[in-house]
């Protein structure tokens, strides 16, 4: 498997969720039809895998760090995520990540993603590259717990959490965008 990318992004309606399930490490254990017609991946290469397959080098690893402290924490999570394709394209979501509990214990995690605004991305894009700049020479801990404070910052300064940011920033994008 090629890591290459190219500049081909791959779209998907607004009628439509991208949706998969994992483990509690991340591994995939199941994805919707959806998913395997804009990442172009056929099930095969993604069930049993882990959930980074997909992961696009443009992703800040303070991103994932946000996604996972969250989940561990027991609470839900949204974010944008650019995702790659199998041809080395992309793909923008707006995820929204739960917890999948089974009598009252955590099995595995769920992932529904719609499309996301353009407008919503003109502000994440400068950020997640501010947030690259800051994880480049680090090492991957380091570098992901940096970014991942300049992101909390960054919210802070905003007298706003994480969450709210990021609701906010769909919430004002998503209508009245048609794509
Ligand atoms: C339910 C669920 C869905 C996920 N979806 C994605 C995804 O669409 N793209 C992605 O790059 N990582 C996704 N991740 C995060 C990956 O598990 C991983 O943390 C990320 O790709 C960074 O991988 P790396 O640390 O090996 O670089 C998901 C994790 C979970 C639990």
């Amino acid at each position: 498997m090629s890591s290459e990318v190219n500049q081909r992004e791959v779209t998907f309606s607004e009628n439509e969720f991208i949706v998969s399930k994992t483990d509690l490490r991340g591994t995939i254990t199941y994805v919707n039809r959806t998913f395997m017609k804009v990442s172009d991946f056929p099930s095969i290469e993604l069930i049993g895998k882990p959930h980074n397959v997909i992961r696009h080098p443009d992703m800040p690893r303070g991103a994932f760090r946000s996604l996972w402290e969250t989940l561990k924490s027991g609470n839900e999570w949204f974010g944008f995520v650019k995702n790659r394709t199998k041809d080395g394209g992309y793909y923008w979501v707006f995820a929204n990540v739960t917890i999948d509990y089974r009598e009252g214990k955590p099995i595995g995690y769920y992932s529904v993603r719609r499309p996301a605004p353009k407008g919503a991305l003109a502000i994440i894009e400068p950020i997640y590259a501010e947030m690259r700049a800051i994880e480049s020479g680090k090492s991957p801990a380091e570098g992901a717990q940096t970014s991942m404070a300049y992101l909390e910052s960054l919210v802070n300064e905003k007298k706003m959490s994480y969450r709210d940011f990021i609701l906010q920033t769909y919430v004002e994008h998503a209508s009245g965008e048609k794509e």
